[in-house]
């Protein structure tokens, strides 16, 4: 007897196996265009090269925290000037648009930094008066952490 569907089912896992490398690949070059970042016009060059500051912004972020907060080492050396290490102050002040950098990526990533529960972004520098909402989040804060706090 000749089993003819069985030469088709074989053509058909062939073409199946043979051709995944080529799904693969095109399911890879959808998952690789990272979303467009708008980059500051009025600065040419971030605080270190644009590679390393994609892999760690997070550990200079943290490094700089630490300098802060515990040894009270505002400053560091950029070029010629003297720069404040601060997010707000010098981060945000060349990457004036959260919302179309930081953002973005993070976004595409899946990732949520928590600093903007308590530092300032740009856009809402320009606020002026807090809201109720932030005054009652505030008084919730204070209550909750009088245990810890002196
Ligand atoms: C003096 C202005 C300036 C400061 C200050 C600055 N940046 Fe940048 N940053 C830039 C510019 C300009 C680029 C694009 C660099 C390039 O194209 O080579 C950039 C690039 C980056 C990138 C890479 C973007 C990409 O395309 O992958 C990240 C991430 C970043 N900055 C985060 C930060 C963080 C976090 C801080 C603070 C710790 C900071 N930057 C401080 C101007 C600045
Ligand atoms: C090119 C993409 C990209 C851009 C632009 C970018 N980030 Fe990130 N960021 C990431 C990725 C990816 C992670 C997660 C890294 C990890 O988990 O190891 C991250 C993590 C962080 C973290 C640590 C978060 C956590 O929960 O550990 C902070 C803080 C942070 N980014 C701040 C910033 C700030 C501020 C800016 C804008 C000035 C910025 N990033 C711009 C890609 C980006
Ligand atoms: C609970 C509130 C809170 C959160 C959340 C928080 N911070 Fe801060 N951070 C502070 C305070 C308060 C200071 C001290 C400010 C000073 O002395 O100028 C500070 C200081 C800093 C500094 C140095 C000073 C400056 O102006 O930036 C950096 C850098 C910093 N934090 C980064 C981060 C990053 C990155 C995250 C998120 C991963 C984060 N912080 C989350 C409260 C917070």
């Amino acid at each position: 007897m000749y089993d003819g569907w069985k030469i088709i089912l074989g053509i058909i896992i062939f073409l199946v196996v043979f051709t995944i490398p080529l799904w693969l690949n095109i399911a890879n070059k959808a998952d690789t265009s990272i979303p467009e970042l708008v980059l500051p016009t009025d600065y040419k060059e971030c605080i270190a090269p644009r590679d390393y500051m994609r892999a760690y912004h997070m550990d200079i972020l943290d490094e700089w925290r630490d300098k802060v907060v515990r040894q009270d080492i505002r400053m560091f050396k950029f070029k010629d000037q003297v720069v404040e290490m601060s997010l707000t102050k010098t981060c945000m002040k060349c990457h004036d648009s959260k919302q179309n950098f930081c953002d973005r990526c993070h976004n595409y990533f899946g990732v949520k930094p928590y600093c903007w529960d308590c530092h300032v972004a740009p856009e809402e520098v320009k606020k002026k008066f807090a809201t109720r909402e932030d005054l009652n989040r505030l008084n919730e804060d204070t209550e909750n952490n009088n245990s810890v706090r002196r």
